[in-house]
């Protein structure tokens, strides 16, 4: 079998990603244009996997000159397509960035996967195409109403492939919708690196049990849930990653578009994901309950039966897992990979 192309591989998810497919066997190749992620967290990879990468190539997935060199170059089997920019503030200050890079970024790989003759991609869709979802657990059927710019990059990427995927049967293209991705991989050696100050829960806590920030600030204490919290489905970024593995494994089985979520199927408030990390940390977390964040929703998990019937694949590790393993990498590494001596 030739090799998987991973895009985006230099960044939080593909990063876990890549170790996954290296520790399976898989020869991997990596294009990144390092627009939000640094190279040392593949010099990591590597050392955790006691493999090497089959090539990194710093390249724009827009360029599609240097997308069709890295085809040249190698033997491509399959495309796993994590490159994007997934900022939701900065997706509404300035939507046609999210749209040429997302999309316009999307399309420029597809036509050189055509060219190419590779027709097999796995893509980092999110739950966020779902926007506030009339009920819970979230089903694949579920209507789609994303309510930023970023959401609906991805819900018009998820249809771009669609249409790609009925003109020409020869294409296999797996959609993951992922929950809340959380959590490091267990050595500590790599994890989530926000540049800036985090806009998600987890890396946020981190950061204020290692002393980087003074306090959080809980979004809203009036929701109609249990503790009046926000409730989310948060997922171990080494299940999604080993999810990606089952999805290529499964791809042959899978002609056309399949869409599946992957999350663990239950929900935490943003008060029970304090407490479980301050449980793991031995650190408190000092926060204060202030105004909703405008554009958030109540409640959001998954319906993950879908992912266990097509991919034979569960999330399996539980939230004092995802905390443990975050605050791994959040101690051993304060200031995240740190500067790269290239840039
Ligand atoms: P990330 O920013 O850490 O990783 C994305 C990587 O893509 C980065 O390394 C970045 O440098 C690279 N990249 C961006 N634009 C590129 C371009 N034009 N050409 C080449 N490389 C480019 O983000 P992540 O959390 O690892 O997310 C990976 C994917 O999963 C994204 O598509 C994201 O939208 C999606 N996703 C993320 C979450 C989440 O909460 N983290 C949830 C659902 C979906
Ligand atoms: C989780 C909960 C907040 C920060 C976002 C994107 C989504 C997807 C995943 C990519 C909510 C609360 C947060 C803080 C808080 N990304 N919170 N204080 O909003 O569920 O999803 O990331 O696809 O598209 O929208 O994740 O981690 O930002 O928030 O109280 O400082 O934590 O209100 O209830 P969210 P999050």
């Amino acid at each position: 079998m030739g090799a998987v192309l991973v895009t985006g591989g230099a960044g939080y998810i593909g990063s876990h990603t890549c170790l996954a497919l290296l520790q399976a066997g898989y020869e991997v190749v990596v294009v990144d244009n390092l627009s939000n992620a640094k190279r040392e967290s593949l010099r990591r990879v590597e050392a955790l996997a006691g493999r090497a990468l089959a090539a990194f190539h710093v390249a724009d997935i827009r360029d599609r000159n240097a997308l069709g060199a890295v085809f040249g170059a190698h033997e491509v089997a399959a495309v796993v397509h994590f490159a994007g920019l997934k900022a939701v503030g900065e997706s509404v200050q300035n939507p046609g960035l999210y749209y040429d890079n997302n999309v316009c970024g999307t399309v420029a790989l597809l036509d050189v996967m055509e060219a190419s003759g590779v027709r097999a991609i796995v893509f980092s869709s999110s739950a966020t195409v779902y926007g506030d979802p009339a009920r819970v657990p979230i089903g694949e059927e579920a209507p789609l109403a994303p309510t930023n710019p970023y959401g609906r990059t991805k819900q018009f990427i998820e249809a771009i492939l669609a249409d790609q995927a009925a003109a020409d049967r020869r294409w296999r293209a797996v959609c993951l919708r992922y929950f809340n991705p959380v959590g490091a991989h267990e050595s500590g050696r790599i994890g989530e690196d926000p540049a800036g100050v985090p806009n998600n829960l987890m890396p946020y806590v981190a950061q204020v049990a290692v002393g980087r920030l003074p306090e959080l600030q809980v979004f809203g204490g009036d929701y109609p849930t249990p503790d009046g919290t926000g409730v989310r489905d948060y997922i171990h970024v080494m299940d999604l990653a080993e999810g990606h593995v089952r999805a290529l494994e499964r791809l042959d089985a899978l002609p056309g578009l399949t869409t599946v979520n992957l999350g663990t199927g239950r929900g935490y408030s943003v008060l029970e994901m304090i407490s479980a990390f301050e449980r793991a940390s031995g650190r408190p977390v000092p926060h204060r309950v202030v105004e909703r964040r405008p554009g958030d929703v109540a409640a959001c998990w998954a319906d993950p039966q879908r992912a266990a019937e097509l991919l034979g694949w569960r999330a399996e590790r539980g939230l004092e897992t995802m905390c443990e393993d975050a605050w791994r990498w959040q101690s051993a590494n304060p200031a995240g990979y740190g500067e790269d001596e290239e840039g």
